[in-house]
């Protein structure tokens, strides 16, 4: 049987994952050996808030297929009270933008994870490199 487009397809994926949550629960999915496919580049900020759209901009021109944005569940559970609120609003202009220059908004994710969550991390890859896969290589005009 033939090999389709995504079964060759290995995407790069920038994960931009705050320090208290996103990254912790990170860290537990691995210390938990669990499994999730090894496309992402983790990448730690102190809070997702901290996340400037020049940065999910700037890992597309340098190669990245999507960009994952992990951080703490609700704006009393982030350590800079609502960082994680910022990213949310910042994130959806993102997409906006996004639109307009061409590239597919469901490149960008942003998921709320926290430290105790490492099997939400696994499968949050594991959806979004399946995704990703499905949507191919970013082709940057
Ligand atoms: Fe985690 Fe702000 S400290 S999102």
């Amino acid at each position: 049987m033939a090999k389709n487009k995504e079964d060759n397809f290995e995407p790069k994926i920038i994960g931009f994952l705050c320090k208290w949550c996103g990254y912790a629960g990170a860290d537990l999915a691995g210390v938990s050996r669990l499994e999730y496919p090894a496309n992402i580049i983790p990448i730690q900020v102190p809070c997702t808030g901290r996340i400037d759209v020049q940065f999910i901009l700037e890992a597309f021109k340098n190669g990245a297929d999507g960009v994952l944005i992990a951080g703490c569940h609700t704006p009393n559970d982030c350590h800079y009270m609502s960082g994680n609120y910022k990213a949310l609003k910042r994130i959806a202009l993102l997409k906006k933008l996004l639109e307009q220059l061409g590239i597919d908004p469901r490149r960008v994710r942003l998921e709320w994870i926290s430290a105790t969550e490492g099997k939400k991390f696994a499968e949050v890859v594991k959806e979004f490199v399946k995704e990703i896969k499905k949507l191919g290589p970013l082709q940057m005009r």
